[in-house]
């Protein structure tokens, strides 16, 4: 072999390991920000996407965006706090070899004020969401013997706390909790499981319907960042991807953090 095939050997190599040609995935949240750029960079990696969330007319533009780049995606309208409707959405998928949990909220008060409704939502779309489509996807394929990869959606609110976040950080810290247990009962059928942690990322979740307010609070977390920028979701995306994909055969039960660098631990 010449050096230049050799090198066109190991490109190829290290394309091969994100390309999820032939593989069905099934993200939530697909209708806006991070779940948006999770499911188009899917299908842009080879992936049929399976996109569900509550916002049916964003989730028709995201599956417009995936098939004008010549991908296959399928819409699911639904509320991920409904079981039976997750069940039959997934369901639906003949196999399934990726699940993408994004679909959240955010809500703030200060621990006094929070009243147990506010809690009880919080968990029910956060962590009660995520675990049903966990379980779902994780049935799903250990019926049909896929060894896939689940992807959960936490936050850097699990490293930093903050105030106000009694409800969400609660919620993603019962994610994280999710993750590493799932993946310590299902690894031995070739199932992962992994959690993303993001840093802050620039979404309608995090607009602030003012254009000063919104300078202000993206001016305080990029100086919190030794990157001095915030987050796109394109970000994330390209962190789902790796977690999604044979790049990173070897990781489960772990919590990647692309988020800046604000958060360092161990
Ligand atoms: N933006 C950030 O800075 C940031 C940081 C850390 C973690 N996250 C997490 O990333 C995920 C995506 O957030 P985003 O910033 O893209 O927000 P977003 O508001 O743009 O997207 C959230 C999506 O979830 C959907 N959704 C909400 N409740 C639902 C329900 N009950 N059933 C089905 N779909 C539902 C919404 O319709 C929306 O399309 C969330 O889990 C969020 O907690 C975001």
């Amino acid at each position: 072999m010449t050096t230049r095939q050799k090198r066109s050997y190991r490109r190829s190599m290290a394309v091969s390991a994100y390309d999820l040609t032939g593989r069905t995935a099934f993200v939530t949240g697909a209708a806006s920000g991070i779940g948006r750029a999770t499911a188009v960079l899917l299908a842009e990696a080879g992936a049929t996407v399976h996109c569900a969330d509550l916002d049916a007319a964003g989730l028709h533009e995201t599956a417009t965006l995936i098939k004008d780049a010549g991908g296959t995606a399928h819409t699911h309208p639904l509320d991920v706090t409904d079981r039976g409707q997750l069940h039959q959405a997934v369901t639906s998928c003949e196999r399934l070899d990726v699940l993408a949990a994004v679909a959240g909220i955010m809500h703030s008060s200060p621990v006094l004020e929070t009243r147990d409704e506010d809690l009880d939502r919080v968990l029910d779309v956060n962590f009660k969401g995520v675990l049903h489509a966990c379980q779902e996807a994780a049935r799903l394929m250990l019926d049909r013997g896929t060894r896939g990869s689940i992807v959960t959606m936490a936050s850097g609110a699990v490293d930093t706390g903050g105030a106000g976040l009694l409800c969400y950080g609660a919620s993603k810290a019962a994610v994280v909790q999710l993750t590493k247990t799932l993946a310590t009962e299902v690894g031995r059928y070739g199932i992962r499981v992994n959690a993303v942690a993001p840093g802050w990322i620039r979404t309608p979740m995090t607009d602030r319907h003012d254009e000063d307010a919104q300078a202000h609070t993206e001016a305080l977390m990029s100086r919190m960042s030794p990157l001095k920028r915030v987050g796109e979701p394109q970000d994330i995306a390209h962190a789902v991807l790796y977690l999604a994909s044979d790049a990173s055969s070897f990781t489960t039960g772990q919590i990647l953090r692309p988020n800046g660098g604000v958060a360092m631990p161990w």
